[in-house]
């Protein structure tokens, strides 16, 4: 795992928009994946500035989107796919190639684990999985007890997720459950870019780059990827 230890959030959003536009030259026909949640807001800013400049082309590239919250649709504010569509896709005057979004409404959730599988496995292995750290150590819906195994699944929402969901949407919905990603596939990835900002990811960021691999700190496996960067600030890097 390579550590950048940045000054300060934009910094952050600069160091990690950067190592995807890398991985984009390097590879056009990349097949690749950002999160949702605050964390990633200014990185996504400056990728799609630098497409809509004309110094990244998608055009040959594929997004799949990480993960949703079960029972939120695309209208649903703070939705994962709402956070895409205004923040990414809907910004961008040269769009991807294609992209796969998870719809965490749909009926048949199974269905939808399977399409995000069939996705991955047709385009894939991710070239690029961009990911932000929840307070327990969560990457997408990977909660803490997660098995490592799995590809896309349906998790129920630990007490710790469900204590800060309510930022992306107040009281207006309550989901239980998380359709994510699963750690195989982020595994696979050819590159993986950890973000993180904030005191308030410090502890969480020393377990998951410092602490034993463990379930119970699902980020933790990431030390074992072979090409890891871990692009975090100052203060959330305070106890590393
Ligand atoms: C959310 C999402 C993750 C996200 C993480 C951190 O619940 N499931 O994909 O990366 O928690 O979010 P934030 O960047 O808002 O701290």
């Amino acid at each position: 795992m390579q550590l950048i230890v940045c000054r300060d959030y934009n910094e952050m959003s600069r160091r990690a928009a950067g190592l995807a536009a890398e991985s984009i030259r390097e590879k056009p026909s990349a097949l690749v994946s950002f999160p949702g949640g605050e964390t990633p807001v200014g990185m996504v800013s400056l990728f799609v500035d630098m497409v809509n400049r004309g110094e990244l082309d998608i055009s040959g590239t594929r997004f799949v989107s990480l993960d949703e919250w079960v029972g939120l649709s695309g209208t649903d504010e703070g939705s994962c796919r709402l956070f895409l569509h205004e923040k990414l896709l809907g910004r961008l005057r040269r769009p991807f190639a294609d992209v796969h979004i998870i719809d965490g409404a749909a009926e048949d959730l199974g269905s939808e684990c399977a399409a995000l599988d069939d996705y991955i496995a047709r385009y894939g292995p991710l070239t690029l999985s961009v990911l932000g750290i929840g307070l327990n150590g969560h990457l997408g819906f990977n909660e803490d007890g997660v098995d490592f195994t799995l590809n896309a699944h349906i998790t129920p929402l630990s007490e710790t997720t469900k204590n800060v969901m309510h930022k992306y949407f107040g009281e207006k919905f309550h989901p239980a459950f998380g359709i994510t990603q699963g750690l195989a596939q982020i595994m696979r990835a050819e590159k993986v870019v950890l973000i993180a900002s904030g005191a308030h990811k410090a502890g969480i960021l020393r377990k998951a780059l410092c602490g034993e691999v463990s379930e119970s700190v699902p980020a933790s496996l990431l030390q074992r990827h072979p090409n890891c960067f871990a692009v975090v600030d100052e203060a959330a890097a305070a106890l590393l």
